[in-house]
């Protein structure tokens, strides 16, 4: 459990904090031309120590997944958001089930179901366009292992959905698409994900790529580039190192 500190570090402290981080030597994936040095924003507002529901579901999730505090809070503020946009929630790439149980906990009192899908054998069609990925990574984790962690939490609003997305389980999604949570790691099936998911997507529809902002994930922060273009959707770069899509 995330405890509030007991004093606040002041606004010259946390600028200190920020200019050591700063002097760590800028890393870069030159061949992309994509440049990576520490992000460490000023701000310090942190609604999700307040956020009861939240830290609870946080707290559980917190040994079932790679993602941080920040993008979780998003993940759970996006998808309550979510709500009152037509359509379901879709997750590609659940590895252990932490993000996927925290959106499935955001909409749980709601008809809102969340099809999780993965190929519980590790990351796929990791390509020339990725700069770390060979294929095969995060497969320590089961199909039955993730079942039994969502089951233990309550929840039966959730589909699990096993094999190469959308290849395999596309067909087995149902509904518009009220938001997607991709995090696949790689080009190749971020691009494959996000154009079958175009056309089901509802107006206001949500799309959010965890990989964006992270070193070594440069095939997708690469794509969600290539999406920026299309003029149909906001596009908001979260400093957290999320990329989140959201269509006109
Ligand atoms: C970084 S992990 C996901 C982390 C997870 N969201 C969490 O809470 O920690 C990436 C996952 O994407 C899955 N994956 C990658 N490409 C896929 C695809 N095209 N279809 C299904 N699963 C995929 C991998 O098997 C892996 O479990």
């Amino acid at each position: 459990m995330n405890q509030v500190p007991k004093k606040s570090p002041s606004k010259e402290e946390v600028k200190n904090a920020y200019h050591l981080l700063r002097s760590e030597v800028p890393m870069s994936n030159n061949f992309l031309n994509i440049k990576h040095q520490r992000v460490l924003p000023f701000a310090t507002y942190c609604p999700w120590l307040d956020d009861r529901s939240f830290l609870d579901i946080y707290s559980k999730a917190q040994s079932h997944t790679l993602v941080d505090i920040y993008r979780c809070f998003e993940l759970w503020e996006l998808a309550k958001q979510s709500l009152s946009i037509e359509g379901n929630i879709l997750e590609v790439g659940v590895w252990r089930g932490g993000t996927g149980s925290i959106l499935a906990t955001a909409v749980k009192d709601s008809k809102k179901q969340v099809f999780l899908a993965d190929t519980f054998t590790g990351v796929v069609k990791a390509g020339s366009n990725d700069t770390n990925y060979i294929g095969g990574e995060h497969s320590d984790t089961s199909y039955d292992l993730v079942n039994t962690y969502l089951s233990s939490l309550n929840l039966s609003n959730f589909k699990l959905l096993k094999g190469i997305f959308p290849e395999d389980t596309g067909g087995d999604y149902q509904g518009p698409i009220a938001m997607l949570h991709c995090d696949v790691d790689v080009y190749s099936s971020a691009k494959d994900i996000i154009n079958w998911a175009l056309p089901r997507l509802s107006s206001s529809g949500i799309l959010v790529f965890d990989d964006y902002g992270f070193y070594g994930c440069e095939g997708v922060t690469s794509y969600c580039n290539e999406l920026r273009l299309n003029v149909n959707f906001t596009f908001i770069h979260n400093l957290n190192g999320h990329a989140i899509f959201v269509k006109k």
